[in-house]
């Protein structure tokens, strides 16, 4: 190890570094193809809302300015839609920061996280970053296993994440469930129900954290502008919780953390009902065909409640992904998730859905033929 190495904090080489879904445009200067798709990071096929487009070029004339802040007309928009006050909402850098803000509020070194496993990758970066540990609880039949995570709680956790529904599974947790979670978890833990996806749930069952914010539990609920409004490039996201909870967070916050153009954006999509709602028909219609198609050939698919489906195509996935990018379709190998043979891919328009399926035929097949032959 070098000098520089060692003078840094020990708790960065326990990082692993996020591996980024790949750029379309890094694809088309790669292999020289102009006619790229992604279906790797689980962004609106459908673009941004157009109100929000609308908003941001009413606006750009002032980016001169800095942004506000206290983000005060943002948060007073979500608190309406959402039924809370405007104390009760934070907004982020990407709901990504917002689990970074709460993690650097409560975590000192040695303190545990409970966390699903495989989920969502930032949990675990938060918790290493500060210097706590992470106790990963495996799914039960690729959902949360909500009873075994309650029984991980131990005397030093001082969170616990829930993500709902869940990447990259798809899968989601009930209300009971989640109540009946809510009943053994200590009142001094602090429960982050991470619900990116929560607009593409169709599952009356479905149960976020939203509740257990208003009965005054230790309890954020984090949502993102990211997914179905379709500005994840603006990087924003909200969390609900009690004001003292959030007034704790604030502390960790940069002062402008949120940039201007984000907020006037994620203001206006907010009230674009019409996007909204056309984004989650459209999921909601091509989740269904798309996962009959793939268990049509045999493959087992995770029942996802989001914008993603996850499935075993029973091939190394990570050669999968590489046999794929020359025919212009970018997914996600599961080798990340330590599921080698599994794919994420996010659910795209009919037309990309189809070309999502032709090119998994042909790279598989090519793949099979390979392996033949050697
Ligand atoms: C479960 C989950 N939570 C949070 C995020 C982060 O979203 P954001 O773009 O708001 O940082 C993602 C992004 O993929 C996600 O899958």
């Amino acid at each position: 190890m070098s000098e520089l190495a060692r003078s840094a904090r020990p708790a960065i080489f326990d990082i692993q570094p996020y591996v980024p879904g790949k750029p379309i445009e890094e694809v088309q200067r790669e292999l020289g193809i102009s006619d790229v798709i992604k279906l790797a990071s689980n962004e609106n096929p459908l673009g941004p809302s157009p109100r929000a487009l609308e908003a941001l070029r009413e606006w750009l004339p002032k980016a001169h300015l800095y942004p506000d802040g206290g983000a005060t007309r943002l948060k007073e928009r979500i608190a309406l839609k959402v039924g809370v006050k405007p104390e009760n909402v934070i907004v982020g850098n990407g709901s990504d920061e917002l689990i970074k803000l709460v993690a650097e509020a409560f975590l000192n070194p040695g303190d545990e996280v409970v966390m699903a496993d495989p989920s969502f990758s930032e949990y675990a970066f938060a918790a290493l970053l500060l210097g706590a540990r992470v106790k990963k609880v495996a799914l039960l039949g690729e959902r949360h296993d909500l009873k075994a995570m309650a029984d991980a709680i131990g005397p030093r956790t001082k969170l616990v994440f829930i993500c709902n529904p869940n990447n990259p599974t798809g899968t989601i947790v009930s209300a009971a469930e989640v109540r009946e979670f809510m009943a053994a978890v200590p009142d001094e833990v602090l429960v982050v129900f991470d619900q990116a996806y929560e607009e593409y749930v169709t599952d009356p069952a479905y149960g976020g954290g939203l509740p257990y914010v208003l009965a005054g539990r230790r309890a954020v609920v984090l949502r993102t502008f990211s997914k179905i409004y379709g500005l994840a490039g603006l990087r924003v996201g909200y969390g609900i919780a009690s004001p003292e909870l959030l007034a704790l967070v604030e502390r960790a916050r940069e002062p402008f953390n949120v940039n201007q153009a984000a907020q006037v954006a994620a203001a206006a999509a907010l009230d674009d009902e019409e996007f909204v709602a056309r984004s989650r028909e459209l999921c909601a219609r091509e989740r269904e065909r798309l996962a009959t198609a793939l268990a049509g050939r045999g493959f087992p698919v995770d029942p996802s409640q989001a914008n993603f489906l996850f499935v075993d195509v029973g091939v190394d996935s990570a050669a999968l992904f590489r046999r794929m990018l020359p025919l212009g379709v970018i997914i996600r190998s599961g080798d990340i998730f330590r599921r080698p043979t599994s794919i994420r891919v996010t659910v795209g328009t009919p037309e990309q859905n189809d070309r999502f399926l032709a090119a998994l035929d042909t790279a598989r097949r090519a793949l099979l033929e390979e392996g033949e032959r050697a």
